[in-house]
């Protein structure tokens, strides 16, 4: 069931997202090789704590850490580990999900540590730019499938391969809610029509090779099975009158 939101809950969950906004970008200047997934972890969780929030993903279905930190061919769910180092040349997606008084948000960047390949480079800039194909579909009267396409035909005609095992999600007043936002479109999934009030995360996940996916023994990891890089850009979008208003930007 989609659970549309007034314009009241829509301001706090933007209060929630300006934190994952400010978190987001100073992690920009954090994350350096041979620091752990672990010490991100801590940084993020520290920081959502201080602004009052909540990391909304510590304990979701027994997650155990406050941010998903996951390196190369990592694509999302990474477990932040004092084991895993981060060397340069790494491609590190961090997501975030903040609970500020009730009010969920969900976002999350790719990160490129030093000195990382152009063929990464481009991933990360084209996975970023999918984002934005799919915010431009977020207007009232379009449906789902309309944004899936337009992530599914950037990323595709770039040469790269969709994620279709993971897709983005409603949010607000739960960390997943209806409808999916699938970033190709999946018969199988429904097609519902955007209406003023929908809240939603457009999440590409992109990555070099094939789509095909594990997920590691620890139950959470997600890795491409070619072992190739992955990216993944994210952010909480309200579908308005006035257009898309990305919710997790600091304005
Ligand atoms: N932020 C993730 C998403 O976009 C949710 C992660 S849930 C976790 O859907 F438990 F894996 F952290
Ligand atoms: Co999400």
């Amino acid at each position: 069931m989609i659970q549309l939101k007034t314009k009241d809950e829509i301001e706090a969950i933007h209060d929630s997202g300006r934190i994952l906004s400010d978190l987001l970008d100073s992690l920009a200047g954090f994350i350096e090789a041979g620091m752990s997934t672990w010490e991100v972890d801590r940084y993020c969780h520290d920081f959502i704590v201080k602004r009052h929030g909540k990391p909304a993903c510590l304990g979701y279905m027994g997650f155990p850490g406050s941010a998903c930190v996951s390196v190369n061919n990592e694509v999302i769910h990474g477990i932040p580990r004092k084991s895993r180092i981060i060397s340069d040349g790494d491609v590190v997606k961090v997501d975030l999900d903040c609970n500020l008084k009730g009010f969920i948000s969900d976002s999350a960047r790719t990160y490129l540590i030093g000195n990382v390949s152009d063929e990464a480079r481009r991933l990360e800039e084209v996975t970023r730019q999918c984002f934005f194909k799919g915010l431009e579909k977020a207007i009232v009267g379009n449906r789902i499938h309309d944004i899936s396409l337009a992530v599914f035909n950037h990323a595709t005609r770039a040469g790269f391969g969709v994620m279709r095992d993971y897709c983005g999600h409603g949010v607000g007043f739960e960390l997943h809610e209806d409808p999916n936002v699938p970033n190709f479109v999946n018969p199988m999934e429904g097609n519902p029509r955007l209406r003023s009030g929908l809240v939603i995360c457009i999440e590409p996940m992109i990555h070099l090779g094939t789509a095909r996916i594990r997920t590691l023994n620890d139950g959470w990891t997600v890795v491409t099975a070619d072992s190739k890089i992955g990216a993944h850009y994210e952010h909480t979008v309200a579908v308005t009158d006035d257009g898309p208003r990305i919710l997790t930007i600091n304005d």
